[in-house]
């Protein structure tokens, strides 16, 4: 692949993020020069091998997740999370079907869990993380909460890198793409603790018959200008540097997976950046993890070559991520007056209150066992699957465990 090298890096106090980098060569020809890095296949691949995809999916056309999960290439593991409805007709069973024929076909490692199992709430009350909890302890609905979930499953697998496509991509060239701009980010990082975030080139919509390819979103384009504001005003020069506050499609090593903290639903893009700056932004208060605030942790924006066509969910659900994201960049503990007076302003009508709700924050995951877990769920779980080179995983386990029972109760 042969990419852009950043034209410059903002350093805020720990947090390095690099300016936006275009896709030059998807195949590229081992022409490297100054302003392009050339990343030869191999280097690619390799990540490819240490790296586990979480597709979070609720109620999307079965068509759209097969096409996205036949493009996630075959060296890296596939984990869905699935919030689809189950009463009839019941969606996960299709889903799980079809992962399970996908499986036999191409005998590529997938795992699929259902976010609502009562086991699965049970083995996070168990490792006793329940700010991901309901009231009834099952996993609360969520795209974040979906993320923990899929990111403790490729922690079980020993995954050194951790990405997430959304299911409802019109295009699986560009799933695959994003998988190897993600691998091409990590292997130009020399942090430990780095994140790669996707700029899409273009997000074409309908207008007047016609296909436009418009370039930014209402949301992401007010979310990047306000971290942008929060970053300035606390540097003391303008910046633009943020182009990927509520990238969807992003991903990062399980080292820093493992210290961030999670804000719950959609503000969970934006709240990264958030998070990396409370911790260790300029002049933050506590440093939350001296490895990492020496290493540094860098995060790149990488510009896509394909143009990114998915599901239009309407205004409401539009006016929700926005108020998502605005929100934790008002309670972001660097947030100066001045930004906070000009959120409010931009939230006018869509605040409820005087002042915006804070949104829910999950602690960091490292801390927990996860093969504990995950051999809980494997036991006990009827909707986890885990489909790997030549057997149905769980269907093994699970019969192996109530052997094991039997023989205890006799
Ligand atoms: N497991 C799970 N649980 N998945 C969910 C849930 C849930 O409760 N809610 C939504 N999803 C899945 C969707 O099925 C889809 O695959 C993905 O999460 C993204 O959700 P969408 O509802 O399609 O979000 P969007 O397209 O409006 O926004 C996306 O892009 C934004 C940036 O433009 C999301 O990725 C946002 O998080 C992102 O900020």
């Amino acid at each position: 692949m042969l990419i852009e090298m950043p034209r410059h890096t903002e350093i805020f106090g720990s947090v390095k993020i690099h300016e936006m980098q275009r896709i030059l060569k998807i195949d590229s020809g081992g022409f490297a020069n100054s302003r392009a890095k050339d990343i030869p296949f191999d280097e690619i691949k390799d990540v490819f091998r240490r790296f586990a995809i979480i597709v979070p999916v609720k109620d999307e056309k079965i068509h759209l997740l097969e096409g996205v999960l036949r493009a996630i290439p075959f060296d890296c593991s596939v984990i869905v999370v699935s919030n689809s409805r189950r009463d009839a007709p019941d969606t996960y069973k299709m889903e799980k079907d079809m992962v399970k024929n996908l499986h036999d076909l191409t005998q590529q490692e997938i795992l699929i869990v259902h976010q609502k199992d009562p086991d699965l709430g049970f083995a996070f009350y168990e490792a006793g993380y329940d700010y991901i909890l309901d009231k009834d302890t099952v996993v609360r609905d969520g795209k974040a909460e979906g993320m923990i979930i899929g990111m403790l499953l490729a922690k079980s697998l020993g995954k050194d890198f951790i990405g997430f496509a959304d299911a409802d991509n019109y295009i699986p060239g560009s799933v695959r793409e994003y998988v190897m701009d993600y691998a091409a980010g990590f292997c130009m990082a020399e942090s430990p603790y780095s994140m790669v975030r996707l700029h899409w080139r273009y997000k074409p919509k309908v207008v007047e018959d016609k296909l436009y390819f418009q370039k930014w979103g209402r949301v992401s384009e007010t979310t990047n200008k306000y971290i942008n504001l929060l970053i300035s005003t606390r540097v003391g020069f303008e910046t633009r540097v943020v182009i990927t506050g509520n990238a969807g499609e992003h991903a990062l090593t399980t080292k820093l997976a493992d210290i961030l903290s999670y804000s719950a639903g959609y503000s969970v893009e934006p709240y990264h950046f958030i998070c990396l700056f409370d911790g260790f932004g300029l002049d933050a208060e506590c440093i939350t993890d001296a490895d990492a605030a020496n290493a540094g942790i860098e995060i790149f924006q990488i510009e896509t070559l394909n143009p990114h066509i998915h599901e239009e969910k309407g205004d409401e659900h539009v006016n929700n991520m926005l108020l998502g994201s605005l929100q934790t960049i008002y309670y972001c503990k660097l947030c100066n007056d001045l930004v906070r007076s000009k959120v409010l302003e931009e939230l006018g009508d869509l605040l409820e209150f005087d002042e915006p709700k804070e949104n829910i924050i999950m602690p960091p995951i490292g801390e927990i066992d996860t093969h504990r877990f995950v051999k809980l769920l494997e036991s006990t779980a009827e909707t986890f699957t885990r489909c790997k080179q030549g057997i149905t995983e769980c269907e093994a386990e699970k019969e192996e465990y109530l052997e094991e029972e039997s023989v205890r109760t006799l």
